[in-house]
């Protein structure tokens, strides 16, 4: 049992919320519904493009190890679609996209439907997809997806090809909402399921924060504050949900965003039958999948390091910093597959999305 300010959380079954909770939920559906779509060319004018390009390439490469043909996929905290064209490379099934923000599922409706301006050229995507405008870490998903679940892939991704935030560390303002969110994985995923996520390292943000004189840090293109009653910069293991801070990047987040300590997450995710597979720094994921020839190959395409040949220009040693303050980790559902797959749920996709078929869903379901 936590107890932080005043409430009393329990865990997953008594679900309680302090208004704060919901104002900061609310703060940041607001900004990212508030966020609209760039032209190509204001999304190569970005300070930040070379680190755009490169998360994009993470999340690329680990869609490509993890997410098989024909997957059912349920996409957390989707935004405006970013990873859409990436799903429809990886040959998936069936697509399920959910996020708080409803000016962001607007736009990944128009995305999906090939009404977004910079993908007018595109053929229409393969797969049928729903979306679902809520808050996934207060809503049983559950519930909501009965007929749609089990989901082969659930993504829950920080990056993406627009912003630079991530997902699952919004869920950890309290307990409650942490469980909520990994209730959530394990029970939209079949055994043997795959949680593909990225998120901020805390272990960086932490180290980063003892080595600034204040509770400031930063370099030219993001700053990072903490509030005063985090002034002696201890923390205290009794209470890991909560550590809030405000996190500043150049064309992307002005958010309040939660400090996840990995190993709680990596325990707390056990509780929920979810085992970790690997995590590791993004600048360590860069490092190692670097080697493979098919990764570069496709780091060359995307440009993030330049192209090889005329592009030269890559990132700059503070975008490389900022790639630094975040990580990759695939969690597997536990128990085995079963042998046959059950595609029926594809029934419930559409292959063009209008306005009515989005699904609002709120926490008394
Ligand atoms: C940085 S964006 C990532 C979007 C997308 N995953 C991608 O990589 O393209 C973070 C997203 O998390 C969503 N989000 C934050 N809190 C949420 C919540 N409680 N429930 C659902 N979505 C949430 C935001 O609205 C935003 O679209």
């Amino acid at each position: 049992m936590v107890m932080k300010k005043g409430l009393v959380v329990t865990g997953d079954a008594q679900f309680l919320e302090d208004e704060s909770t919901k104002i900061f939920a609310r703060k940041v559906a607001d900004h990212y519904s508030a966020r609209t779509n760039q032209t190509l060319e204001e999304r190569e004018a970005s300070p930040i493009i070379h680190l755009k390009k490169l998360n994009n390439w993470i999340k690329s490469v680990l869609i490509q190890l993890y997410a098989r043909r024909g997957d059912a996929v349920v996409d957390l905290a989707c935004g405006k679609g970013g990873d859409l064209i990436k799903w429809d490379k990886a040959k998936i099934g069936y697509y399920v996209g959910i996020d708080i923000a409803e000016g962001s599922i607007e736009d990944c409706r128009a995305r999906y439907n090939g009404d977004a301006d910079h993908h007018q050229r595109r053929k229409k995507f393969t797969f049928p997809a729903r979306l679902i405008c809520g808050d996934c870490y207060e809503v049983r998903l559950d519930k909501v997806l009965e007929e749609d679940a089990p989901f082969d892939v659930c993504s829950s991704q920080v990056t993406d090809s627009f912003d630079v935030g991530f997902a699952l560390h919004y869920s950890w303002s309290t307990e409650a909402r942490a469980r909520r969110a990994l209730a959530n994985v394990s029970a939209l995923l079949r055994p043997g399921g795959i949680c593909i996520g990225t998120m901020p390292d805390a272990n960086v943000i932490i180290k980063k924060l003892r080595e600034a004189k204040g509770l400031v840090f930063g370099n030219s293109v993001y700053w990072i504050r903490f509030d005063e009653e985090f002034s002696e910069k201890k923390f205290k293991s009794s209470s890991p949900f909560g550590i809030k801070y405000k996190f500043h990047l150049e064309d992307a987040v002005d958010c309040p965003e939660w400090i996840v300590p990995f190993h709680v997450f990596k325990s707390l995710a056990e509780e929920y039958d979810l085992e970790l597979v690997f995590v590791k720094n993004s600048h360590v994921f860069v490092d190692e999948y670097l080697k493979r020839p098919d990764f570069v190959e496709l780091m060359r395409r995307l440009g993030a390091l330049g192209d090889g040949n005329q592009g030269q220009s890559t990132l700059t040693p503070d975008e490389w910093e900022v790639a630094y303050l975040y990580l990759a980790f695939i969690l597997r559902k536990r128990g085995q597959p079963e042998q046959k797959r059950v595609n029926s749920r594809r029934d419930k996709g559409k292959m063009q999305i209008s306005k009515e078929d989005i699904m609002y869903v709120g926490s008394e379901i």
